[in-house]
């Protein structure tokens, strides 16, 4: 996959960045600096072209994602991640996922399907990946949700119902409310990055 890597402090987490819809690899760079300026960076682009704008898998409509695709390139992020580790020389078990509207649900959606594919994840504005599947156990992952109290692609009881099927599964998980819509504002990056310091990553 398109990707970059920043190599920076191997004792730190690898920040795993996966941008929104029509994003690419170097639009959330500046949240990496913000979260952890110490921490090497993997940022990945989609495979996925929608009339020209790059995303992690195919929907069917706004909201309504192809769960075929999804599952197909859920799978295949996380083999890339796996070559990524070998060629980049980064530790795959601490990688931790930073990830906004469509990238926050493709980093959902490692969560629900694949044990031990992250270590944590920040997400920003994720939706509910998929309903029909029960969770690997995720004791010990530390989960951090953004949510828009008036965010019109991602409901606030939405937000709540994937915090909830997290908690399910044992996660620990932190919800963040902003009086905003599906919006990522520079508040919501520091109230990310202020949750990161206090888990005491390494
Ligand atoms: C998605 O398709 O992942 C969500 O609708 C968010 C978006 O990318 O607009």
């Amino acid at each position: 996959m398109e990707h970059l890597f920043i190599g920076k402090n191997p004792n730190k987490p690898t920040l795993l960045l996966l941008h929104g819809t029509g994003g690419n690899e170097r639009d959330m760079l500046p949240l990496a600096e913000v979260i952890d300026s110490e921490a090497s960076v993997l940022s990945v682009r989609g495979n996925i072209l929608e009339n020209g704008m790059p995303r992690f898998f195919k929907r069917l409509a706004e909201g309504v994602f192809d769960e075929k695709d999804l599952i197909f390139r859920t799978k295949e992020l996380n083999e890339f991640l796996n070559e990524a580790a070998e060629q980049h020389q980064f530790d795959r078990h601490n990688l931790i996922a930073v990830g906004y509207s469509n990238g926050a649900n493709i980093a959902a959606s490692l969560l629900f399907q694949i044990e031990n594919s992250l270590k944590a994840a920040i997400l920003h504005h994720p939706m509910v990946p998929r309903r029909d599947i029960e969770l690997p156990n995720l004791a010990e992952k530390q989960i951090f949700i953004g949510a828009g109290v008036n965010d019109p692609i991602c409901s606030p009881e939405e937000s709540k119902e994937l915090q909830a099927l997290f908690e399910k599964a044992n996660a620990n998980v932190t919800i963040h409310w902003e009086k905003m819509g599906h919006q990522l504002t520079m508040q919501e990056v520091q109230a990310a990055a202020e949750w990161y310091h206090k888990q005491n990553f390494s």
